[in-house]
């Protein structure tokens, strides 16, 4: 059975948890004794962050920030902008970005770039989504957990308009 708005189920709540520990082993093992920062792009990826971050059983730090290219609906701008940044100091550090999605790219294309002048040693890419079909920018994640096709999805953090964030897999919004 399928919530009211949702058209189909895309990746189901077992899948997201198998996936979740596998790419929490091979972080773990590529992190360990570097103690990596973690660092989710609000809001969508707070639930993906909880998850990966207690798959990675090392020792860690988290912070969280809000950018945005998207201003309204489901179109991106190709604009982006930072509405809340971290309070680490970057430098030398070993950063993980945890995304809910990757879409057109351009969020990410900006934070990365961003993260290196900060004085990132490394800055990598984990995304819970890949939406491959759809890049614009010159960027692809070092990790992705599922790749999808080009359809409007919701669940696991992801929103329509704010909702349906907390669905516990991932469905396929049904458009009007
Ligand atoms: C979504 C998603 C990514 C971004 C990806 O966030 O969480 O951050 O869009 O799109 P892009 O690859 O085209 O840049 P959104 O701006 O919808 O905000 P939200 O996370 O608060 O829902």
């Amino acid at each position: 059975m399928t919530e009211y708005g949702v058209k189909k189920v895309l990746i189901t709540e077992e899948e997201i948890k198998a996936k979740i520990e596998e790419y929490g082993k091979i972080l773990a093992e590529e992190y360990r004794d570097r103690n990596p920062l973690f660092v989710g792009i609000l809001k969508g990826s707070f639930i993906f962050m909880a998850d990966i971050v207690r798959a990675t059983q090392i020792p860690c730090e988290i912070d969280f920030m809000s950018a945005s290219s998207y201003y309204n609906g489901t179109v991106s701008t190709g604009n982006v902008k930072i509405k809340m940044d971290l309070n680490t100091d970057l430098n030398g550090r070993d950063v993980i970005i945890a995304e809910d999605i990757i879409d057109t790219g351009n969020t990410l294309f900006a934070v990365k770039k961003l993260f290196l002048q900060r004085g990132a040693k490394s800055v990598k890419i984990v995304t819970f989504l890949d939406k491959p079909d759809r890049r614009v920018a010159d960027i692809s994640p070092d990790y992705a957990l599922f790749t999808i096709p080009d359809e409007f999805v919701i669940g696991y953090g992801l929103d329509c308009a704010e909702k349906y964030r907390n669905l516990k897999y991932i469905g396929v919004y049904e458009e009007e």
